[in-house]
């Protein structure tokens, strides 16, 4: 590993309360044989956390309003997958201070998520490792926010463009936001896929490294383009390589672009 990079990593970003249950139900992404039951106790360890994810399944959100007084009752309404990917979201994003920095950083972060989800529906992949590799593609940003949080503010300037951003941090640590997000999956023990689309949230190769990595890109760049007012026809933004690898056409990509006011109330209302 870079050496600066694995010194920065040594006074640890911290894992504890509802940040710790998120990474506990990322990890269980990997085995199909979890249950309904280990995720109501996963999430039901952290009250704070558990309080929220109440609240929200019961909120106009879902349209059950009332509804749903258990965990397993909100997972046998709703669904494990939807409950683990509520519980994961307000586990990360409730668990930083209310910033402004901050807000903005999640409402990206789940905005990615909410496309990476969409368009692994559409593609016919695993829709919801796809929403949490979304929800994690800059994770290395959040942990530069706690020590320099200038490369933050940097970062949400979103006019900004990615390979310049990535080059500014690099310049100043040695090392960029994509390179340190995958050290931290790789270090909290999460499943390779995760790793892997973080790694490659920014490359234009990212699809050598799997559907997984290329659904984070594509989902990635155009929420940049959509929070930038930039233009999201699909041939300014993904590269052909890309396009012919997911198979996916332009019928498609307007289906996504569609859903971006929706998908931005979301965020908003999750961040
Ligand atoms: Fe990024």
């Amino acid at each position: 590993m870079n050496p600066k990079l694995s010194a920065y990593l040594e006074t640890g970003i911290s894992i504890k309360g509802s940040r710790f249950v998120a990474i506990e139900l990322i990890r269980m992404l990997d085995n199909a044989d979890v249950s309904m039951q280990d995720v109501g106790m996963c999430i039901s360890k952290d009250q704070a956390l558990l309080v929220k994810v109440l609240r929200l399944a019961n909120s106009s959100f879902f349209g059950v309003s009332g509804r749903v007084g258990t965990v397993q009752e909100a997972m046998t309404v709703l669904g494990m997958q939807t409950i683990r990917k509520m519980a994961i979201s307000l586990g990360m994003v409730g668990a930083f201070s209310e910033s402004t920095d901050l807000k903005a950083f999640w409402k990206h972060c789940l905005q990615t998520a909410l496309n990476a989800d969409y368009l692994a529906t559409m593609l016919d992949f695993p829709k919801e490792v796809c929403y949490v590799a979304g929800l994690f593609c800059d994770i290395g940003l959040l942990f530069m926010y706690e020590k320099n949080p200038d490369l933050l503010k940097a970062a949400l300037h979103w006019e900004v463009e990615e390979a310049e951003l990535l080059a500014h941090e690099r310049e100043i640590l040695g090392f960029d936001h994509a390179e340190l997000g995958e050290a931290m999956s790789i270090h909290w023990h999460l499943p390779d896929c995760i790793s892997y689309s973080i790694a490659n949230h920014h490359s234009e190769d990212a699809w050598s490294a799997g559907p997984i990595s290329a659904i984070v890109y594509c989902a990635d760049r155009l929420t940049h383009a959509m929070l930038a007012g930039k233009p999201f026809s699909v041939e300014t933004i993904l590269p052909a390589s890309m396009l012919a690898f997911l198979r996916l056409d332009e019928a498609q990509w307007q289906e996504l672009v569609n859903k971006q006011a929706v998908f931005a109330q979301q965020a908003a209302f999750l961040s």
